[in-house]
């Protein structure tokens, strides 16, 4: 059993550190001091999206970047068939057996059980591990800290040595349990993002092929800065899956006339043109979102693999108007900080990144702008919301992976 294990504030240093993680496992847990050559480190991280927000469920295109923020666990397997994890952070223990981790609790132990859940489900056969976790990615800011533990939890509950099944069947394993136990109908873009990251590179995926390739973030001058809003991403999964309702409902009207229409990615602008007057008015306006921010992403890519940077601010700004007054996700503080960010000289383009309703925004900066940029956040965006932001520079890092 884990004995209980001081709170640590560090938490965020011990996510860094695997030898000390591993130090802090075999404090908590009997197994752990007694087998320390079977003790496991893992790390997930976190993720940014350039652009291409709720186009995953739609079967679109994406663009996100794994961060060098995130969460790690150390992990020893036990033969009780029990999870025992405890956060650094907090000294708190979930505890549930494998077999059975029981209904959803709103509790972060939720996204582990879910884990557990979905691999029964799969026949991958979790196996119970005493854990200590350790984060330095902000949970509820809309940068995936819910991929990032679920990804470090399949790890954990097949051993910790590799996960339970290759990179896209993991995937697909996470998204399963957010849908089916967690309750959250999306996509596939996060945990993707936190498998398949690449250092320096942004992730093109297809949703529907699932075919993807690496983009080289190859400009040395462009940093990726996250500002977060300070207003905790109210990602009720209720206006989430009205969202995803909404889609679908513009889908099933094209489809009365466009029969082979099963997703808004099969809508080009003029079929949504077309087929405007039968759409309600909130539905068309969400699918105008989807139908262009698709060609967005496209056209992203074109730009950052030409290096044409104005070119990118221009369809960040497009995406943020986008997502502002069609697609309803952003807020007036994700407002304000893009349009403090966007007064900078030196900032190339910010929008919200991720779900939205709150969380955080992407801001691609000239590196000398950085300092400019970080000081008129923390300036003027207390003044506009009362809120306290964090800004953050993060490098587009590695997937989830070993470090002991
Ligand atoms: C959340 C979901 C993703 C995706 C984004 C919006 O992060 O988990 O699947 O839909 O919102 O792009």
């Amino acid at each position: 059993m884990p004995g209980p294990l001081a709170p640590d504030p560090d938490s965020a240093a011990l996510a860094r550190d695997p030898e000390a993680l591993a130090a802090r496992l075999r404090e908590a847990s009997h197994e752990a001091a007694a087998r320390p050559d079977a003790i496991r480190v893992v790390h997930a991280p976190g993720r940014v999206n350039l652009i291409g927000e709720h186009t995953d469920y739609n079967l679109g295109f994406v663009l996100p970047v794994a961060i060098d923020l995130g969460i790690s666990v150390a992990i020893v397997p036990n033969d009780e068939g029990e999870v025992r994890l405890t956060l650094v952070e907090t000294g708190e223990t979930a505890t549930f057996p494998i077999d059975d981790p029981g209904p959803k609790r709103n509790h972060w132990s939720d996204y582990v059980a879910g884990i557990a859940w979905a691999m029964g489900e799969a026949g991958l056969g979790p196996r119970g591990f005493d854990g200590v976790l350790a984060s330095d990615l902000p949970q509820g800011a809309g940068l995936s800290s819910s991929a990032a533990i679920s990804v470090v939890s399949a790890w954990a509950l097949a051993g910790g040595d590799a996960p339970p099944v290759e990179p896209m069947g993991l995937v697909h394993v996470v998204r399963r349990s957010e849908n089916g136990y967690i309750g959250l109908n999306n996509g596939i873009m996060d945990q993707f993002a936190s498998i398949f990251g690449r250092a320096g590179h942004a992730l093109l995926l297809d949703c529907r092929t699932e075919h993807h390739h690496d983009i080289p973030l190859a400009d040395p001058d462009v940093a990726l800065v996250a500002c977060h809003s300070g207003s905790p991403r109210k990602l009720e999964s209720s206006a989430y899956n009205e969202r995803r309702a909404q889609c679908d409902a513009a889908v099933a009207a094209i489809a009365t006339t466009d029969p082979w229409v099963t997703s808004l990615r099969d809508v080009t602008p003029e079929m949504l043109a077309e087929a405007r007057p039968r759409l309600d008015p909130v539905v068309a306006a969400r699918a105008e979102h989807i139908v262009f921010e698709n060609l967005r992403v496209v056209d992203a890519v074109a730009a950052l693999e030409s290096g044409d940077l104005p070119a990118l601010g221009r369809l960040f700004a497009e995406s943020q108007a986008s997502m502002r007054d069609l697609f309803g996700i952003s807020s007036p503080e994700l407002d304000a900080l893009v349009d403090i960010a966007t007064r900078i000289p030196g900032v190339i383009g910010a929008r919200l990144t991720g779900a939205g309703f709150g969380g955080c925004t992407i801001n691609l900066v000239h590196r000398d702008a950085v300092p400019a940029l970080r000081e008129a956040v923390l300036r003027d965006y207390p003044a506009r919301t009362d809120l306290t932001p964090r800004v953050f520079e993060v490098q587009a890092s590695d997937g989830a992976r070993r470090l002991a």
